[in-house]
């Protein structure tokens, strides 16, 4: 049985869906309750829904065999893990946004908001600027908004959230997409599994990619 965390939300459904067209389906998943363990002996998987930002420690610890995460979280957190592929959905990329027309201060400490402290602290250190980092939860767009910080680095999807809070891309720092990940020690020892499931999702992913 592969043990297989999923991306509580709308990239896990995503994620999900690419495993049953895969040949990976557990139909009670689809079933309208809170439970969060699923299991479908036939196809030998166990799904479990996972805190997006929490699957790569589940994979890491070795509670799940494989996982789908966020280019982001990997960035961030850098777990040890393998990533095996590139799934193709939940594309987006990390930003740096400010108030529409500002310019940056060269000579000042750049006051940078964010969800992703070490994102923001490896991009701006490979460029030699002096920064300071306010770690934020969520709405990081509040903050330069309210004077809280000169800029923000995050996620931009749309562009909807920045467009509507009258803030702007400054720069692209990394294009972001969802990523199976597998843990070190099932690598090895579910090694056909897991390199079968990977093919099968690694193909459906391209062929969707040609399509598009
Ligand atoms: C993310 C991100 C942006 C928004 C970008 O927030 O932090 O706020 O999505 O999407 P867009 O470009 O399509 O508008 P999330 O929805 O995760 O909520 P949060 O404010 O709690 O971080």
């Amino acid at each position: 049985m592969l043990n297989i965390a999923l991306p509580k939300g709308r990239l896990g459904e995503q994620v999900y869906q690419i495993l049953e067209e895969a040949g990976y389906p557990c139909p009670s998943i689809r079933e309208e309750n809170r439970k969060l363990v699923f299991e479908n002996p036939q196809a030998g998987v166990r799904y479990f829904w996972v805190k997006p930002s929490d699957v790569a420690i589940y994979v890491e610890r070795a509670a799940a065999d494989i996982g789908i995460a966020g280019k982001d979280i990997l960035l961030e957190y850098q777990p040890e893990v393998y990533e095996l592929a590139d799934l193709g959905v939940g594309k987006c990329r990390m930003c740096v946004a400010g108030k529409k027309g500002s310019r940056e201060v060269r000579d000042q400490i750049l006051r940078v908001a964010t969800k992703f402290p070490k994102i923001a602290k490896n991009y701006y250190s490979a460029l030699s600027r002096d920064i300071d980092i306010i770690k934020l939860h969520g709405s990081i767009e509040l903050a330069p908004l309210l004077g809280l910080s000169d800029v923000i680095v995050d996620i931009v999807e749309t562009g909807t959230t920045l467009l509507e809070n009258n803030l702007e891309v400054k720069e692209t720092i990394v294009p972001i997409s969802a990523r199976l990940i597998a843990n070190k020690v099932s690598y090895k020892f579910k090694h056909e599994e897991i390199i079968r499931l990977c093919q099968q999702v690694d193909g459906l992913a391209n062929s969707k990619e040609a399509a598009q």
